[in-house]
C-alpha cells in the first residue's frame, strides 16, 4: 500500500482522479468506431500498425481487435515529456531500429496529440527512412491547442481541452498507465501542485 503526499493511504488508484473524462465503455465504443472506419478505408488491403511506446500500447491492443484486415504490428519508442506534465520540446528516439515497413500501408498510432512534435517527428522519420507505400496516423486523444508543429491525425478518437490527463496508457512520471479510464489527476498527486 502506498502513502499519499500527506502521508495518508492512497486507497484505490481511481480515487486519485479529480475527474473522469472517458470511462471504459466510452473508450471501447470510440475504438470500435475507429476500427470500423479503418477496416472500410483499407478494404481489400493489409496494414502495419506502428504503435508509439509506451503510451500507445493499450490503444494498440484494443484497436487491432476492431480491424478486420490482415495486419502486422510494430512499435517505436520515443520520449518527449521526460517525466513532467508539459512537453520538453525535444523528441528522443530510443532505438536505432525502425520498423520494416517498406512498400506497406502504415498507420502510426499514439495515445495523444498535443504540441504535435512527437507525431510529426515520427511520421517524418518513417516516411523518409522506411519508405512505406502510404502513411497515416491515429490518436486516441487530441488536445485542442495551438500546435508547435502543424499536424492533425488522420484518425482521432476524442478531442479534449488543454489539460493533463492520465490513464489508458497515458502516464504521469511513469504511473497511471494501467487505469482503465482517462481522467485528470487531483492536484495533490502532481508534484508541486499544492
Ligand atoms: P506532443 O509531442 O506535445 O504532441 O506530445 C505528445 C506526447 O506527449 C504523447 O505521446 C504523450 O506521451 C505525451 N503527452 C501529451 N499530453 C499528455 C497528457 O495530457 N498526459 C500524458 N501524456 C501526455
Ligand atoms: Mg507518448
Amino acid at each position: 500500500m502506498s502513502l499519499g503526499p500527506m502521508g495518508s493511504e492512497s486507497g484505490n488508484l481511481d480515487e486519485r482522479l479529480e475527474r473522469i473524462l472517458f470511462d471504459q465503455g466510452k473508450i471501447r465504443e470510440c475504438i470500435a468506431a475507429m476500427g470500423e472506419r479503418i477496416t472500410a478505408d483499407y478494404a481489400g488491403g493489409s496494414l502495419t500498425i506502428v504503435a508509439v511506446l509506451q503510451g500507445g500500447v493499450l490503444f494498440l491492443a484494443d484497436l487491432i481487435r476492431e480491424i478486420r484486415l490482415p495486419l502486422r504490428m510494430d512499435s517505436i519508442s520515443v520520449a518527449s515529456y521526460h517525466g513532467g506534465t508539459t512537453s520538453s520540446g525535444t523528441v528522443t528516439f530510443h532505438q536505432n531500429h525502425l520498423p520494416d515497413v517498406e512498400g506497406r500501408d502504415v498507420i502510426v498510432l499514439d495515445d495523444i496529440l498535443d504540441s504535435g512534435r512527437t507525431l510529426a517527428a515520427i511520421m517524418e522519420r518513417i516516411r523518409e527512412e522506411c519508405r512505406p507505400r502510404t502513411l497515416r496516423s491515429a490518436v486516441l486523444l487530441s488536445k485542442k491547442v495551438e500546435r508547435a508543429v502543424l499536424i492533425e491525425a488522420d484518425y482521432c478518437g476524442f478531442e479534449i481541452g488543454d489539460e493533463f490527463v492520465v490513464g489508458y496508457g497515458l502516464d504521469y512520471g511513469g504511473d497511471y498507465r494501467n487505469l482503465p479510464m482517462i481522467g485528470v489527476l487531483k492536484r495533490e498527486w502532481i508534484e508541486g501542485g499544492i
